[in-house]
């Protein structure tokens, strides 16, 4: 991975824990400032500190946000621009869309959506949404989305996309990580070939976190506990995805779906422009904000 002499400024959703919390350690090695998210003061509190200690004098901040809320999601965005102007950058050079869950049983939020639907896929979307003029503002403007290699079991469920009427937490989890590929080819048409942004989905492969220990039952995160120890570690997932925020242009940045800093073939529906557009379309009503493509 080679850096510019410019200092740059990433987020990091979900970074108290996994490859999150390893990304946050990668970039801070590589004197990158960070902000990481999460939504439990205890544990952002001992990312802080753990990060702090390891990186002192690093520009590093730690920034609460239920990102299973869309008040929450724009809460944490304007905190996001109020840091940055607090550290002098004028724009962020990248978003890292990585915080997500996989409840058992199914969870519905305060606001009343399936909290798989909202966290893994509603919160990129609006999150993107709403820092994308500070990352179109970057001269090297990244957005890297975290999907994984279950999105090929996916599909959209159109007639209950929230999995309302039958909720199977892999089926929610599977369709979620396919709508993260789905956004982002999406992202990518609606920016255009003019843009200097570049947009990534990334698959970190299977990895040893507890992901599949905060779900909410005992056989779920059992089956996960023996399922992890197969995985690569967070810093090796957190390698993999490096280059996409860092080197100057990654090869092939004409590629929407990497693996371990490699274009590698996605579903074949999820780079289906008009599954994209529609996957678009109702997420920009599911966040009362309004759809944009370029010409
Ligand atoms: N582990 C794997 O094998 C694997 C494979 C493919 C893809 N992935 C993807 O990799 C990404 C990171 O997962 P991981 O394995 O590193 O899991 P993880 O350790 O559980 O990290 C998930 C992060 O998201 C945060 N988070 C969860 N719900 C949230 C909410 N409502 N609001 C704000 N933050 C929330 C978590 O905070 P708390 O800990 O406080 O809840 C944690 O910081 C995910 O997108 C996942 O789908 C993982």
């Amino acid at each position: 991975v080679t850096t510019s002499a410019r200092k740059r400024v990433v987020t990091i959703t979900g970074a108290t824990s996994g490859i999150g919390l390893a990304l946050a350690e990668a970039l801070l090695a590589h004197d990158v400032s960070v902000i990481g998210t999460g939504h439990s003061s205890e544990c952002i509190a001992a990312a802080r500190q753990q990060l702090a200690a390891a990186f002192p004098g690093r520009q590093l901040a730690m920034l609460n946000a239920d990102l299973s809320l869309q008040a929450e999601v724009r809460r944490l965005a304007d905190g996001i621009a109020v840091q940055l102007r607090s550290w002098g950058y004028q724009a962020l050079d990248g978003l890292v869309n990585n915080a997500a869950t996989v409840p058992y049983w199914q969870t519905l939020t305060a606001e009343g959506f399936d909290m798989q639907w909202a966290v893994n896929h509603l919160a990129p979307f609006l999150l993107t949404w709403q820092l994308l003029p500070l990352i179109e503002a970057s001269p090297c403007g990244r957005i890297v989305t975290i999907s994984s290699g279950s999105h090929y079991a996916g599909k959209l469920h159109w007639d209950d996309i929230q999995l309302l009427r039958r909720y199977q937490p892999l089926t929610a989890y599977n369709q979620s990580k396919l709508a993260n590929v789905l956004f982002t080819a999406e992202l990518k048409r609606r920016l255009g070939t003019a843009s200097r942004v570049l947009v990534f989905a990334a698959d970190p492969g299977l990895v040893d976190t507890s992901i599949g220990a905060k779900s909410n039952a005992r056989l779920a995160e059992r089956v996960w506990s023996f399922r992890r120890r197969s995985g690569i570690s967070s810093q090796q997932a957190a390698a993999g995805l490096l280059p996409l925020l860092l080197d100057p242009a990654p090869a092939e940045t004409d590629q929407v779906y990497w693996k371990h800093g490699h274009p590698q073939k996605p579903s074949r529906l999820a780079l289906d422009p008009d599954s994209g557009w529609r996957l678009w379309e109702l997420s920009a009503r599911m966040c009362g904000v309004e759809g944009r493509r370029q010409a």
